[in-house]
C-alpha cells in the first residue's frame, strides 16, 4: 500500500509519500526525475540515539546509494533539548561539512527532531532545503505536515520559530513498530481531534475499531487509512491557510486547556497528546453547554478517547483558578479574550470568542 498526499501550498507545494519500508525508498525518491534534491548534493540528517540506533544506517544507506554525500548530527533526546543550543549544534555540522545553498537537512525522528532540523534548515544560508521523516505517529499526521519549525525559550514553548515548508514528508508506517505504547497514544489524541474536526469517515473508521490503545491492535489497514485521512485533513487545512491567518486555528482544537495542562504540570506528567485529550474534553463539554453540539457526540468523543485509554479528566492537584491564569497568557489570547476551539458536529470545528471565564470554570469544575 503506497499512497501519495499532495500538499499544494501556493509556492511551496510538495507530497507526503506513505509506504510501508519507504525508508529505504527514501535516497531514490529525494533523486527521482525531476530531482527533488540534486544527487551528488550533501545532506546532513539530523537525529536522536534511540531513532538513529533502530534507523539511522537504513535511511543513510538509501542516501549513500542515491548518490547523496550524507553527513549526520545526534542530539540527545527529549523536549528539553529543543533549544537554541541545539541548533548551534547542527549548524556547526553544517559549518564543518560545508554545506552549501544546494544542500539540504533530512530530519529522522519524531516532532522534536522535526521542528528544530526544520528550523535549523530554514536559517542555514537564509534557508535551505528539509526533508521530513517523521518516526512518531504525532509527527507523521501533525508536526512533520505544514511548515512550522522552531525551538522553545525558557519563558514558552515553541516561542522561536519560522514557517518552511519541506521538500518532501515521507512515512513510512513500519517504524512504528518500535515506538512506545504511550507515544503511539499520544499521537492518537491528534488523529482523534481530525476525526473531529474535519473528517467524520476517519471518525466513524475510528469507532468501528476493537482497539486504538496500542499499534500491534491495529492491522495494517486501518493504520493506513488513519494515517491517510489524518495527513490528508492537515495537508487541506494547511494548503488553504499556510500561515495561520484564520483556518489553521481550528488545529487548535483542544489545546487551549491542553496547553495549560501540559504547562502547569510541568511539560513531564502529561505528555502533548494526553493533555490534548483532556482540552478536547472540556472543549466538547462548552460547546455541549452552549448548546452547540448535542450530548450525542460529546460521549462519541469521549469513547473514542476512552478506547485509545488517553486520560479524560484533569490530573490530581490542578486547580481550576490556575488553568484560568494559564489561558490567559496563551498565544492564543487575542485583545484580551482567550479563543477556542469548538466542534458544531462532528467533522467540522470553528473558532469562537464567546467562550466565558464562567463556561471554563463550568466545564473544568465536572472533570
Ligand atoms: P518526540 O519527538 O519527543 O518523540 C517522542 C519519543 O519517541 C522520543 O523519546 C523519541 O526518541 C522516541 N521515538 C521517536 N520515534 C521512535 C521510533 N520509531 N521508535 C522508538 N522510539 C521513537 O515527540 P513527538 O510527540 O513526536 O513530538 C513532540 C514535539 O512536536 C513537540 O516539541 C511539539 O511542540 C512538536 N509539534 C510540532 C508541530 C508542528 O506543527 N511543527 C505539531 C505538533 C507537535
Ligand atoms: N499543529 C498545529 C499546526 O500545525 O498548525
Amino acid at each position: 500500500m503506497k499512497t501519495v498526499i499532495p500538499v499544494p501550498i501556493p509556492q511551496h507545494p510538495y507530497e507526503i509519500r506513505i509506504a510501508p519500508a519507504g525508508l529505504d525508498y527514501l535516497g531514490a525518491w529525494l533523486a527521482g526525475e525531476p530531482p527533488l534534491i540534486r544527487p551528488g548534493q550533501k545532506l546532513l540528517l539530523v537525529s536522536n540515539p534511540v531513532v538513529f540506533k533502530h534507523y539511522g544506517e537504513r535511511a543513510i544507506a538509501s542516501l549513500t546509494q542515491a548518490g547523496y554525500k550524507v553527513c549526520q548530527c545526534i542530539l540527545p533526546a527529549g523536549e528539553r533539548y529543543k533549544t537554541l543550543r541545539s541548533i548551534e549544534k547542527i549548524h556547526t555540522v553544517a559549518f564543518e561539512n560545508r554545506l552549501e545553498r544546494g544542500s539540504a537537512m533530512v530530519a529522522l525522528g519524531g516532532g522534536v527532531i522535526g521542528d528544530m532540523t526544520g528550523f535549523a534548515a530554514a536559517t542555514w544560508l537564509r534557508g535551505i532545503a528539509v526533508v521530513q521523516v517523521p518516526t512518531t505517529l504525532l509527527a507523521m499526521v501533525d508536526a512533520s505536515i505544514g511548515g512550522k519549525t522552531g525551538v522553545n525559550h525558557p519563558q514558552g514553548k515553541n516561542l522561536i520559530g519560522a514557517f518552511h515548508q519541506p521538500r518532501l514528508v515521507l512515512i513510512d508506517p513500519q517504524v512504528l513498530a518500535t515506538l512506545p505504547g504511550r507515544e503511539f497514544r499520544a499521537g492518537m489524541a491528534e488523529v482523534i481531534k481530525y476525526g473531529v474536526i474535519w473528517d467524520d469517515d476517519l471518525f466513524t473508521q475510528l469507532e468501528a475499531a476493537q482497539r486504538l490503545d496500542q499499534q500491534k491492535f491495529i492491522g495494517e489497514e486501518l493504520l493506513h487509512s488513519i494515517l491517510t485521512h489524518s495527513c490528508q485533513a492537515k495537508a487541506d487545512v494547511v494548503s488553504q491557510d499556510e500561515k495561520e491567518a484564520g483556518l489553521r486555528a481550528i488545529l487548535n482544537y483542544g489545546h487551549t486547556i491542553g496547553h495549560a495542562v501540559e504547562s502547569l504540570t510541568g511539560y513531564r506528567q502529561v505528555n502533548h497528546g494526553e493533555a490534548v485529550a483532556i482540552g478536547m474534553v472540556a472543549a466538547g463539554a462548552i460547546a455541549r453547554d452552549m448548546s452547540l453540539w448535542d450530548q450525542a457526540a460529546v460521549d462519541r468523543q469521549l469513547a473514542l478517547l476512552q478506547k485509545t485509554k488517553l486520560p479524560t479528566k484533569l490530573p490530581e492537584g490542578l486547580n481550576v483558578d490556575e488553568i484560568l491564569i494559564a489561558l490567559r497568557s496563551d498565544k492564543k489570547v487575542q485583545a484580551g479574550t482567550v479563543r477556542f476551539v469548538l466542534p458544531e458536529r462532528i467533522g467540522k470545528a470553528f473558532v469562537s470568542n464567546e467562550v466565558t471565564d464562567d463556561l471554563v470554570r463550568q466545564a473544568l469544575a465536572r472533570m
